[in-house]
């Protein structure tokens, strides 16, 4: 029988959008609710403890309105929270960073692989462990640049300053001889043209919105959770959203209504603070 329930996703922020516009496209028949945690973005500095709280926070809130599968749209939040989200939840949970590693792994002649991710994403090793599981001797290098998620979030970037940042982290990248490159934070593809300027030519960029979308689409198969019905689709944040409904009706061609939600007591000092 089919399965009109929807696909929750979530983010800090707007980087999620990216992965979420990949699976409508990818699974048009499919609702959706995606969850922006605004008040509390950026994830990348916190420590892994609080990122671990937040994300069990917000899958709690989205387990609550009764979705069917959980997509962790953020890498930060993935590294530091999957396995216990795994293991919480009834229905299948999927996470960023091991579909985008297994990608990178077929992708690359070399096994020389670069990641650049949130301070949070880098510092847990996530990545390494997830290629090195799949070619034990790939050469992985992992840089943090977590200073572009608020540029990002706040839709004003000076194009030119973040490709001069970006020029020291690409050298060592170079130097490396990589020849992949993998966008380990969902907003960074929100930068694409820039990351493409700044890798140069002959390396492959990608991120994993994709690769997680075809997750999706596998398990909704293999478990029969497949929509039957026409999709609709809701957009909820914790935190003040003009930016982010600027960002939203750029990339899904309208300006959706946005409702605000509280996850926990303090959301709404956050959110005054913000
Ligand atoms: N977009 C997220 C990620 O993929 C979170 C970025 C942040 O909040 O710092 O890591």
């Amino acid at each position: 029988m089919p399965d009109s329930r929807p696909i929750g996703v979530f983010d800090s922020g707007v980087g999620g959008l990216t992965v979420l516009l990949t699976l409508q496209e990818t699974l048009p028949a499919e609702s959706t609710v995606y969850l922006g945690d605004l008040a509390r973005c950026p994830y990348g500095p916190r420590p892994q403890s609080q990122v671990r709280e937040f994300a069990v926070e917000v899958a709690d809130y989205l387990a609550a309105e009764d979705i069917k599968l959980l997509v962790v749209a953020c890498n930060t939040a993935t590294a530091a929270a999957y396995p216990i989200m795994r293991d919480r939840f009834p229905f299948p949970v999927v996470g960023v960073v091991d579909p985008g590693a297994a990608e990178a792994v077929r992708l690359s002649r070399n096994g020389r692989i670069g990641v650049i991710a949130t301070d949070g994403t880098v510092a847990s090793g996530a990545y390494t462990h997830a290629i090195l599981r799949c070619r034990a001797d790939a050469m992985v290098i992992e840089r943090p640049a977590s200073w572009l998620v608020p540029v990002i979030e706040s839709g004003n970037a000076d194009e030119a300053e973040i490709l001069e940042s970006l020029e020291p982290i690409m050298a060592d990248m170079r130097a490396a001889e990589m020849d992949t490159l993998i966008l380990g934070c969902t907003h960074f593809p929100l930068l694409r043209h820039l990351f493409d300027v700044a890798a140069g030519p002959g390396i492959t960029i990608l991120d994993s919105a994709t690769t997680t979308a075809r997750e999706v689409g596998r398990l909704l198969e293999e478990r029969a959770l497949q929509s039957g019905r026409a999709a609709s689709h809701r957009f909820l944040v914790t935190g003040p959203a003009a930016s982010f409904a600027e960002r939203a009706a750029g990339m899904f061609g309208t300006y959706p209504p946005i409702e605000t939600v509280d996850l926990a007591p303090g959301m709404v000092d956050a959110r005054e603070a913000g």
